[in-house]
């Protein structure tokens, strides 16, 4: 078989072939074009514009290190400052703490951890009654609270996720495929907050897929996390974004135009349908919430309950 040609230099040997664009790049080649994209992509949306002063959401999976490696190329002069929220999932936990310490410190950058269990919660003893066979679904309500709090109290203006585009295409497909619009126009590259309660979130990965950030950190010759979480097992998101890989291999480009179509066709007529959602502080901590008591802190709750009634600080109230 003859070798492959970067697309680019035109030197035998492209490791990297991008499957959508159906092009081949060298290491120093492909490195380029990522960080180009990124580029663009924080550009275009105006992202600077609202992360002065970011905390970059690191999980040490491919995608946050790609977003924070990649910022860190592109823009030198931001000063970021990556949060890894230690979830206390035996195993995988300290694997991961691993993992971000490694490259944190190669990249300079300082690290904040904030541990679950300081709180008295890790992820396995909140994923009680209806969170059981979903543990997933109280680990995001618990991580977006966590990463929104952490980042206000520590005066940084934004919160940087990894959130791409194969997830942003799955969770879409899901929401539209349910009519669940209010959700639906949440999901976009920027998300602005208050500035006082609710930070800005940004996800400069929003147009990159899943092989584009394995890919990069992997020409960069950075460790990321590569085993899965141990309470993911069978979980609904893995088995969609498989699906939609054979609606891609069917209707190429699929993925690019849904996404195209939702944030130039759906995203401005939904804002205008649907306003904004009204948010009123939770009982309990103050944070913004649509309901009397937020999510994460309903799912304390739910724990104190499961405890036979430990005191939640005194603050446990109705609703
Ligand atoms: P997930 O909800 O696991 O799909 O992760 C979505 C994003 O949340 C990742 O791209 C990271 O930016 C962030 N994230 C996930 N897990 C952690 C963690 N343990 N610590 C800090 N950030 C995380
Ligand atoms: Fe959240 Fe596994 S990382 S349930
Ligand atoms: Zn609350």
């Amino acid at each position: 078989m003859p070798a492959i040609r970067c697309a680019r230099c035109g030197a035998e040997g492209a490791r990297y072939h991008v499957s959508f664009a159906r092009v081949s790049f060298c290491d120093k080649c492909y490195i380029r074009y990522y960080e180009r994209k990124l580029r663009s992509t924080v550009l275009k949306y105006g992202m600077l514009k609202v992360m002065r002063r970011p905390l970059v959401a690191l999980s040490g999976g491919k995608d946050s290190t790609s977003a924070l490696v990649g910022l860190k190329s592109v823009f030198p002069d931001l000063e970021v400052t990556a949060l890894y929220i230690d979830l206390g999932i035996p195993g995988y936990s300290e694997e991961s703490e691993r993992v971000v310490r490694k490259v944190t410190e190669e990249l300079g950058v300082e690290l904040v951890v904030h541990r679950l269990r300081d709180e008295g919660r890790t992820v396995p003893e909140l994923a009680v009654g209806r969170f059981k066979r979903k543990p997933c679904a109280i680990c995001g309500t618990v991580k977006r609270y966590v990463m929104n709090r952490v980042a206000l109290e520590r005066g940084h203006d934004s919160v940087v996720t990894g959130h791409n585009l194969d997830d942003t295409v799955e969770v879409l497909f899901e929401l539209y495929r349910r009519g669940q619009l209010e959700e639906a126009v949440r999901l976009r590259p920027v998300l602005l907050g208050d500035g006082v309660k609710l930070a800005n979130r940004v996800k400069p990965l929003f147009e990159m897929t899943d092989e584009e950030d394995l890919y990069y950190v992997d020409a960069k010759g950075i460790e990321v996390v590569e085993s899965w979480c141990p309470l993911v097992r069978g979980a609904k998101t893995v088995s969609r974004k498989v699906l939609i890989h054979e609606i891609e291999a069917k209707i190429p480009g699929f993925r690019h135009t849904f996404l195209k179509a939702h944030v130039k066709r759906y995203l401005p007529v939904l804002e205008k349908v649907l306003g904004q959602p009204v948010l009123r502080e939770c009982a309990v901590c103050g944070y913004p919430t649509t309901s009397e008591v937020c999510s994460y802190c309903r799912a304390m709750r739910r724990v104190v309950l499961q405890r036979g009634g430990e005191v939640a600080g005194g603050k446990a109230t109705g609703g």
